[in-house]
């Protein structure tokens, strides 16, 4: 996983007003809680003391208090009260748990998975998804590594295979691209697949991309990718990394081709379905890759429809290598 990354990890709905929410996130078990004006706390979910979960304890004066011996921290992870030692007891610096830096936007908690700084960038979203648009949420846990996840929506050359009884129905197997346009970590790309009538598909580099006014894909490291289907019409992926094995997949939904109050949450659960059902098929086949991880040196052939996979790893292990 790479360091120094927004991750949007959990639906800002699920966290409630008051009390803790206990997740495993990024390979750590974090404690999220509210402040009293709704911006969110994050920390390592072990107490400095002897290890115990804090989750397991309560929220005193908004701070939580360890279930074992009642040590306090604050949103810092700092520790605020040894009761053992007494309240007037001075509290050592080394008393501390880590803490994230947390945004709460679109519709979920981020943290800034690193080094707390001065100043961080801008969260890793599509600015041209904005409050016209409704959307619907699904959450879908795969037990595989996130690169795994991602670099399925990034793959241009399943859909006739594994999306044989749906979007990919009509035999159309031979890929034309993707023409694959690289900008600040993000990758978008266009491609169109065609029936195999002993034509040469057009290589990617010569394949026309670049238009973001027709449809095509569009990632932003480390985790959010979006179909950008019509100006009015999307499907976005954040891919929040469990642990090394596991992925949650939120998978939303976003329409503004009806805007009927009620009836447009009807149009986007009925759209829901449909994306999960596809999204079913991706996971039967991707949960048997192994490893269940990929890495730009990998023992795997790749093809020139994999183009978008082939960038997605160099950017990875060029991230990689930067944090390291
Ligand atoms: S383990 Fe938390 S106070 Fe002792
Ligand atoms: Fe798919």
């Amino acid at each position: 996983m790479i360091r120094n990354q927004w991750y949007a990890i959990f639906p800002s709905r699920k966290l409630p007003k008051k009390g803790m929410t206990a997740l495993t996130r990024l390979g750590e078990r974090l404690l999220l809680w509210r402040n009293h004006d709704r911006s969110v706390n994050c920390i390592y979910d072990r107490c400095v003391h002897r290890g115990a979960s804090l989750a397991a304890g309560q929220l005193v004066e908004n701070e939580p208090e360890c279930p074992f011996h009642g040590l306090r921290y604050n949103g810092k992870g700092e520790c605020t009260l040894i009761p053992a030692n007494g309240r007037a007891a001075d509290i050592p610096v080394q008393f501390k748990v880590r803490s994230y830096h947390t945004k709460d936007r679109y519709g979920f908690i981020w943290i800034w998975w690193g080094d707390l700084r001065e100043n961080y960038p801008d969260l890793p979203f599509f600015d041209d998804i904005d409050d016209s648009f409704s959307w619907a949420e699904r959450e879908d846990p795969w037990p595989m590594h996130y690169s795994r996840c991602i670099e399925n929506q990034l793959d241009a050359v399943h859909l006739p295979f594994v999306h044989r009884t749906t979007i990919g129905a009509g035999n159309k197997t031979v890929v034309n691209g993707p023409g694959v346009v690289l900008e600040h970590d993000q990758i978008r790309f266009w491609v169109h697949n065609e029936l195999d009538r002993g034509q040469t598909p057009i290589a990617p580099s010569e394949y026309p991309a670049g238009d973001t006014a027709r449809q095509h894909l569009h990632f932003i490291f480390p985790h959010i990718w979006q179909n950008w289907l019509t100006s009015k019409m999307r499907i976005v992926i954040a891919f929040t990394p469990v642990d090394e094995e596991n992925t949650l997949i939120y998978l939303r939904m976003y329409q503004k081709v009806m805007k009927i109050p009620l009836l447009k949450h009807i149009v986007n659960a009925v759209f829901m379905v449909f994306n999960m059902i596809i999204l079913h098929q991706d996971r039967r086949v991707v949960i048997t890759q192994l490893p269940k991880k990929s890495t730009l040196k990998m023992d795997e052939q790749l093809i020139s429809g994999d183009l978008p996979i082939i960038e997605y790893r160099k950017i990875r292990d060029k991230l990689l290598k930067k944090q390291a």
